[in-house]
């Protein structure tokens, strides 16, 4: 009898034990996707102080322009809602800030923390800034609680840090549809060394048995409303099929993994294993321009301009599997995940590669990056406890 009291207490945390997080997904339309505007925001977030063309947001484009996956978080105490992207190439929590000068549009159109309203809240007064292609974020350093859902059980204590954005680069974020970024890579990359929200929560095991986080993206054109779901000390068994494939992490700084080939049609498109990083802060799929461009070739897209290729819709279905080795096993990507369709605002789509060329040097490179173009057809878990990064078959239905 009491044993049997005991499994059930430990279903029962077994089932308490993992947060889930609804994501909303942003369509965007033809329009929006610049790759220009995208390469030199990815080359900013990878190549130590490369100095970007700002040309190429002279269109007002945001940062994470192409980004599509954001959810909720609260901070402080009572708690304050916030939309953020759950993004994994980069390591900093920023939110906009209460204080905010009236001209900086972004900030005024976004939810703003404010540090007086909260009573866990300690304002340290440390200077902080984040360059962004379109120019820096800048703010200042508060600490407070950050709960990852709104029962106060997936929450760090009062000293987590985060920045306060009382500057956010110029029209980059006016236009997005979250107030700020969580970023979710490694401490080794934060800016002034702020540790991750995650870090408290992993180490409570009481609360989070599995020291990892999970993302399931939906990629259900007709199912706007459900964007997908992030889980936090768990995975979602709903959400994936057959067993997850590990590969270890390479470094901790992005969550970076090897990846042993590309391949069509069994010839391989990458030379020897190489550096990826899994980074839900992208829609795109992106490698070394060299080995990108024979890709482009083979599914017979046609290059338009800034690196951008399109492919006639109605071949779609037609185009070769492409395969991505990892953790030992493949993953299989058809035309209809690396192809965006894309509406124009009027008539038909356009169907663009979501390949994109993209040169990283060393130290940092040569390297892909593995956007959401695959995180959205593979169900993706960040396993911080034991580092590394699994895959597995997302489900197609919840
Ligand atoms: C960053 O923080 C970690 C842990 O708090 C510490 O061990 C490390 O020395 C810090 N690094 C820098 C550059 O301050
Ligand atoms: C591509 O892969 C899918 C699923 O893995 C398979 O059903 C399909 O037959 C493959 N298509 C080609 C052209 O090999």
């Amino acid at each position: 009898m009491a044993s049997r009291f005991v499994v059930f207490l430990a279903l029962c945390a077994a089932v308490a034990a993992i947060t889930r997080v609804p994501l909303t997904k942003v369509t965007h339309t033809r329009e929006q996707y610049k790759f220009k505007a995208i390469g030199e925001h990815l080359k900013k977030k990878y190549i130590p102080d490369y100095i970007p063309n700002n040309d190429a947001f002279n269109e007002g484009l945001s940062d994470y322009s192409n980004a599509q996956y954001y959810g909720p978080i609260t901070i402080g105490t009572p708690p304050q809602n916030f939309q953020v992207l759950f993004d994994t190439g980069s390591s900093n929590l920023w939110v906009p800030c209460a204080n905010c000068p009236f001209g900086d549009i972004a900030c005024q159109l976004h939810t703003k923390y404010n540090c007086q309203k909260s009573s866990t809240c300690t304002a340290t007064g440390a200077p902080f800034e984040i360059q962004y292609g379109s120019g820096s974020m800048k703010g200042v350093v508060d600490n407070d609680v950050v709960c990852f859902s709104h029962d106060k059980t997936w929450c760090t204590d009062k000293t987590q840090g985060f920045a306060c954005a009382t500057a956010e680069p110029g029209l980059a974020f006016v236009g997005a549809k979250f107030d700020g970024v969580l970023g979710m890579g490694w401490d080794r990359i934060s800016v002034n060394n702020i540790s991750q929200p995650m870090d408290q929560i992993f180490a409570n095991s009481a609360i989070c048995p599995q020291p990892l986080f999970a993302f399931w993206l939906s990629r259900d054109a007709n199912d706007v409303a459900n964007g997908g779901e992030m889980t936090l000390c768990g995975t979602d068994s709903a959400h994936y099929q057959g067993d997850i494939a590990w590969e270890p992490l390479v470094s901790e700084d992005y969550w970076r993994i090897k990846l042993s080939s590309v391949k069509i049609d069994g010839t391989e498109y990458t030379n020897g294993p190489v550096d990826s990083i899994v980074d839900t802060g992208t829609s795109l799929l992106t490698g070394p321009s060299d080995e990108i461009k024979k890709i482009q070739k083979k599914i017979g897209a046609i290059p338009i301009i800034n690196g951008e290729y399109e492919v006639i819709c109605s071949h779609v279905p037609k185009l070769p599997n492409i395969t991505f080795n990892l953790g030992g096993q493949d993953f299989v990507l058809q035309g209809k995940d690396y192809i965006l369709q894309l509406s124009n605002g009027q008539g038909a789509p356009t169907c663009l590669s979501g390949f994109m060329g993209l040169d990283i040097p060393a130290p940092n490179g040569p390297l892909w990056i593995l956007g959401d173009v695959f995180i959205g057809r593979f169900y993706s878990v960040f396993d911080n406890g034991n580092k590394r990064v699994g895959f597995a078959n997302a489900a197609k239905k919840a």
